[in-house]
C-alpha cells in the first residue's frame, strides 16, 4: 500500500513538473495533472501508470511493425553498451547550445535511452518522450525511477501536445510527421533529427548485399525532404567504428531495422569484426512565415502528405531489404 502511494506521489511530481504541454487526444482541450491522472475540462481522464507513464494514444494499435518487447530490450543492451554514445554526446552538446530551450520532446523515443540520458545531463530542461509502442514506454519508464522524464504512449501523427508549446523536437532514427511537429513547435523552436549517415552499418550492408536492392545507401532524399519543411540551420555527421564481439554483433543484427526483412541465417556475422555507427544530425527551424498547423492532423492535407512520404521512405527501406 505504502509502495503504491509513493508511486502516486512521485508520478504527480513528475507530471506536474514544468509547464503542462499536453492536450486531450479526444477533445484537444488542455490536460492538467490531478493526483495520479491527467484530466481535461471536457471530463476525459488518463491514468498515470504505476511506473510513471500515461497512455495518450487513444485509438491507435500501440505498436509499430517489427518492434516488440524483445527488440526493445536488445536495442537497450546495445545503447547501454555505449555503441551510440557518440551520438548522445553530440546531441547533448547541440541542445545545450540552442537558445531558449526549456521543453524538449523526444518523438519515437523507443526504450528511452536518449531522453533519460539527456534529462540527466541537461537538468534545466523539461524532457517529455513518447513512442507508439506501449512495450517501449513501459520499459522506458521502468528505467527512470527518479522520474526525470514525462513518458507517454502516443502517435507522431496525432500528437496530444498543445500547439506551439515545445522548444525542441528530437527525432532520432524514428518516423516523423512534419505537419504535427511544426504545429507543436514554438515559432522560435528547433527540430533536431538524427538519420542514418551514408556509412551507417556499412559492414552489415556489405554482408547483406545480395539481399538488399541497393548496396550503397544515400540519405540525400531524407535531407531534401527535411529542407522542404524546415530551414536547415546546420548538419553534423557523427561516426565511430567499433571493434565488436560476435555476441554484440548478433544482438545488434537482431535489433536493427536494416535487417528486419532479411533471413538472418543468410548473413555470416563472423565475417566482420567491426561495425560503423553513423548518424547525420539535422538541425532545423521553422520556415520564414511558417505559422505551423493549428488544426488536428486528420484534416491537414499537408500533414497527410508529410506522414505518407515519411512512411513511404520506411516502407521503401523494407522493400529495399525484401528484394533479393
Ligand atoms: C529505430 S527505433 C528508434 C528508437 C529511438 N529513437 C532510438 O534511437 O533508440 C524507431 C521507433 O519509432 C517508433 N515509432 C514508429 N512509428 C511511430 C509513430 N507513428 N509514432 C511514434 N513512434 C513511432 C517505433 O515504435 C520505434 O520505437
Amino acid at each position: 500500500m505504502r509502495y503504491s502511494m509513493k508511486h502516486s506521489t512521485d508520478n504527480t511530481v513528475r507530471f506536474s513538473r514544468g509547464r503542462s504541454v499536453f492536450r486531450c487526444p479526444v477533445c484537444q482541450e488542455s490536460l492538467r495533472c490531478d493526483g495520479d491522472r491527467l484530466i481535461c475540462s471536457g471530463g476525459h481522464s488518463f491514468d498515470i501508470a504505476k511506473h510513471g507513464y500515461v497512455n495518450l494514444a487513444a485509438g491507435t494499435k500501440g505498436s509499430a511493425e517489427h518492434y516488440d518487447k524483445a527488440s526493445f530490450q536488445k536495442r537497450q543492451q546495445i545503447l547501454n553498451a555505449g555503441y551510440y554514445s557518440h551520438i548522445l554526446e553530440a546531441l547533448a552538446s547541440i541542445i545545450s547550445e540552442l537558445p531558449n530551450v526549456v521543453t524538449v520532446l523526444d518523438a519515437g523515443c523507443g526504450e528511452g535511452f536518449y531522453a533519460r540520458e539527456l534529462a540527466r545531463c541537461l537538468g534545466d530542461k523539461q524532457l517529455i518522450a513518447f513512442d507508439i509502442s506501449r512495450d517501449s514506454i513501459q520499459l522506458a519508464s521502468k528505467c527512470d525511477p527518479d522520474g526525470l522524464v514525462q513518458w507517454f504512449v502516443g502517435d507522431s501523427a496525432h500528437l496530444p501536445i498543445r500547439s506551439h508549446s515545445i522548444n525542441c523536437i528530437l527525432d532520432i532514427f524514428a518516423p516523423a510527421n512534419y505537419g504535427e511537429f511544426r504545429r507543436a513547435m514554438t515559432r522560435s523552436g528547433w527540430i533536431v533529427k538524427v538519420i542514418p549517415g551514408n556509412g551507417h552499418l556499412k559492414e552489415f550492408r556489405a554482408l547483406a548485399k545480395n539481399h538488399l536492392l541497393h548496396q550503397d545507401y544515400s540519405n540525400q532524399q531524407v535531407i531534401d525532404y527535411f529542407a522542404q519543411h524546415f530551414q536547415l540551420a546546420d548538419r553534423r555527421l557523427v561516426s565511430q567504428t567499433f571493434t565488436m564481439p560476435l555476441s554484440d554483433r548478433q544482438i545488434f543484427a537482431d535489433m536493427t531495422p536494416l535487417l528486419f526483412h532479411i533471413d538472418r541465417s543468410e548473413i555470416d556475422l563472423a565475417k566482420t569484426e567491426t561495425l560503423t555507427v553513423e548518424g547525420e544530425i539535422l538541425i532545423g527551424r521553422p520556415l520564414d512565415g511558417d505559422e505551423g498547423l493549428d488544426k488536428p492532423p486528420r484534416t491537414g492535407k499537408h500533414t497527410k502528405r508529410s506522414q505518407s512520404t515519411e512512411r513511404g521512405k520506411h516502407a521503401k527501406r523494407g522493400r529495399d531489404a525484401k528484394r533479393k
